[in-house]
C-alpha cells in the first residue's frame, strides 16, 4: 500500500534521496537567450499550465515524503502574474524549509520586496555579462540595465542569499569572466559559473563551446584573487565553491559537462504543464497534470512520482556515444 509508505523518502535505485524540487511555473520569457530558447518560439496555451493550487498540491505530496526545498524556475518565473502568491502557498506547506527562485532579473526591481515579504528565501539571478552588446548577443534583447537594477533591488530586499548565475561559453563570454568576478566581489554576491549544456533551443550546442569551470577558476585565481576550496555544506550541492583567500567573497562552479555530479543528485523536477521529470536530461516524463485534472488521489500522484524517481538513470552521460538530448529545450523544462 502506498499510503503506508508515506514516511519513506523518495529514493531511487542508486540510493539517492530526493529532497529538492524544481518547479517551472511558465515556459514564457521576456528575453530569448540562445542557450535556452529558439529565436521564434511558440509558448504553451494558458490552460495547459498548472494553476498555483495544482502546483501546491504536488509540492505538498512531495513534502509528505521528504522534499524540503523548492526552487521556482521557468521560462522566466516573474512573467507569471502574482508569483508572490505561489511563494506564500508553498511556504505554508509543512516540511518546506526553503523556497528559492531562479530569475533573469528583468522584472525583479518591481517584485523583489513583495516576494521577500511573502516568504521567498533566496534568489539566483542570471547574469552572463556586464557588456550591453554581449548581453544583446546572448539574449537577443536589450535589458542589462534592468537586470542590474533587479540585482540591487534583491540586495535591498534582504534575501537570505542573492546569487549570480553565469553561463560561460567559449568564443562569447571569455572576456566577461574577470569583470563579472570583480563585480560580484565588489557587491559581495556569490557568483556561480555554469557550463553550457546541450539544452539550447537551436540544438547547435558543441562540446568545444563549453568553457570549463576549471579554466575559469584558473583565470580568476590569476587575475582577480587567490581562490581556496570550501567544503560542501551538503553532498547534493552541484557547485564546487571557492573562497578568495582574503575572505572577500566566493565563486562556485557548476561543471555539469566536464565534471558531472549526478552521483549525489537530490533533485526532481516538474515542468510548467505538470510533467514530472527525474532529471534535466530525462528523455521521458510522467504526466501529473492528467492525474491532477481527472480526480486522482494523492497516493496515485505519489505513486507516479515514485515510478519516475525509480527510473532515474545513474548519470546524464553527455560524453557517451549514446547520449540523446531531451526533446525539450531548457525553457520547456526549467533550469
Ligand atoms: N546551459 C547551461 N545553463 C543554462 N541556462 C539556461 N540554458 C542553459 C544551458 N543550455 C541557465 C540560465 C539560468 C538557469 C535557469 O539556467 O542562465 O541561470
Ligand atoms: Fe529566458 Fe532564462 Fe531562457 Fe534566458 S535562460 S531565455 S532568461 S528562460
Amino acid at each position: 500500500m502506498i499510503g503506508s509508505n508515506r514516511s519513506l523518502p523518495v529514493v531511487d535505485s542508486f540510493g539517492r534521496v530526493h529532497k529538492s524540487f524544481r518547479i517551472s511555473v511558465t515556459d514564457r520569457c521576456n528575453i530569448r537567450c540562445f542557450y535556452c530558447m529558439p529565436e521564434t518560439v511558440r509558448f504553451l496555451p494558458r490552460h495547459e499550465i498548472l494553476t498555483f493550487e495544482e502546483i501546491t498540491r504536488v509540492a505538498k505530496i512531495g513534502a509528505s515524503v521528504g522534499v524540503s526545498r523548492i526552487r521556482l524556475t521557468g521560462g522566466e518565473p516573474l512573467v507569471r502574474g502574482q508569483l508572490w502568491k505561489l511563494v506564500q502557498m508553498l511556504k505554508a506547506i509543512d516540511g518546506i524549509e526553503d523556497v528559492a527562485l531562479t530569475t533573469n532579473g528583468i522584472l525583479l526591481a518591481d517584485q523583489a520586496a513583495k516576494l521577500r515579504s511573502h516568504g521567498l528565501d533566496r534568489v539566483n539571478i542570471s547574469l552572463d555579462t556586464l557588456d550591453p552588446e554581449t548581453f544583446e548577443r546572448i539574449t537577443r534583447r536589450k535589458g542589462l540595465d534592468k537586470v542590474l537594477a533587479g540585482i540591487d533591488a534583491a540586495i535591498e530586499a534582504g534575501f537570505e542569499q542573492v546569487r549570480i548565475n553565469a553561463v560561460s561559453m567559449a568564443g562569447i563570454t571569455d572576456a566577461e569572466i574577470i569583470p563579472l568576478a570583480q563585480f560580484a566581489r565588489r557587491k559581495q554576491l556569490e557568483l556561480r559559473f555554469i557550463e553550457f549544456m546541450p539544452l539550447d533551443g537551436d540544438e547547435a550546442w558543441q562540446r568545444e563551446q563549453v568553457l570549463t569551470g576549471e579554466a575559469i577558476r584558473q583565470a580568476i585565481g590569476q587575475n582577480v584573487g587567490l581562490l581556496e576550496p570550501v567544503a560542501r555544506p551538503h553532498a547534493a550541492q552541484p557547485a564546487t565553491d571557492y573562497e578568495y583567500a582574503d575572505g572577500s567573497g566566493r565563486v562556485g562552479f557548476i561543471n555539469s559537462v566536464s565534471e558531472p555530479f549526478c552521483g549525489s543528485c537530490d533533485r526532481i523536477r516538474m515542468t510548467a504543464e505538470g510533467q514530472f521529470r527525474n532529471c534535466l536530461f530525462s528523455t521521458r516524463e510522467w504526466d501529473l497534470r492528467t492525474l491532477l485534472r481527472t480526480g486522482a488521489s494523492d497516493d496515485q500522484i505519489l505513486a507516479t512520482m515514485r515510478d519516475s524517481v525509480a527510473a532515474k538513470a545513474a548519470a546524464h552521460g553527455i560524453d557517451s556515444e549514446e547520449f540523446q538530448r531531451p526533446a525539450k529545450a531548457m525553457y520547456q523544462i526549467g533550469g
